[in-house]
């Protein structure tokens, strides 16, 4: 079973998305690390980020792969064509290269086409920005997370001074994040768009774990239906 969650940066996707799989005995598929992946590639290779066709080239023939740390049920290490990017695809340039590289149709039909692949493996919490609406139209639970623009920023300042990488400015977090948001919701492929049969919630002024249990009823119902 699928259980798709899509939403803005910073709305806490990841912290619910492992929290709930772990709570439900599921995997978990971040596919924002994918995209920054790809964005890295670029980086490091020197292919210019509006190259569709090179980049489209690195998506469907690197493997972008997970694999786990002792004692952390979530695949938190990330590789592409066997080199590790944990750490690096969570850089400032990371995050400003990403939007660019993740607007090319080539980049995300190849993506889908791993992330399916991966997800058709078992049951899996998918967190991204098309999961319900084109990766996983079929998922049984969809749901749309979001938070206030000040309050996903300050998530995202905390969660980058805790891993000790990114930007940990809360103006400069927050002006990218709404650089991004724009990017990701204006695109012409995929654009980030609630499902029509999503559920929504405002994770603002809840506690992580009150939007965990919301999630794990969801499934539960799903489940005996
Ligand atoms: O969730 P994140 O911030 O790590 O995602 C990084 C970028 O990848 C984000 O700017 C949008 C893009 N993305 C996407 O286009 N589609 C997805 N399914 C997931 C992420």
């Amino acid at each position: 079973m699928i259980i798709a969650i899509d939403g803005p940066s910073g709305a806490g996707k990841s912290t619910v998305a492992k929290a709930a799989a772990k709570k439900l005995g599921f995997n978990c598929l971040d596919t924002g690390a994918m995209y920054r992946a790809i964005a890295w590639y670029a980086l490091e290779h020197g292919l210019a980020l509006d190259d569709e066709a090179a980049l489209g080239e690195v998506a469907s023939t690197k493997e972008i792969s997970f694999g786990h740390v002792e004692g952390d049920p979530a695949p938190r290490r990330v590789f592409i064509d066997g080199v590790e990017v944990t750490d690096a695809i969570r850089t400032a340039q990371v995050d400003r290269a990403v939007s660019s590289a993740s607007v090319h149709p080539a980049v995300r039909e190849a993506l889908v086409d791993q992330q399916r692949r991966i997800g058709r493996a078992g049951d899996y919490v998918v967190e991204g920005r098309d999961i319900g609406t084109v990766v996983f139209p079929e998922a049984p639970v969809k749901v749309f997370l979001t938070a206030t623009d000040e309050e996903r920023a300050m998530r995202r300042v905390r969660q980058n001074e805790q891993r000790g990488v990114g930007s940990v400015d809360f103006e400069e977090v927050l002006a990218d994040l709404r650089r991004r948001d724009e990017a990701d919701s204006s695109r012409a492929a995929s654009p980030l768009v609630a499902a029509e049969d999503a559920v929504k919630l405002d994770s603002t002024g809840f506690t992580a774990d009150e939007i965990i249990d919301r999630i794990v009823a969801l499934a539960d119902e799903a489940r005996s239906r």
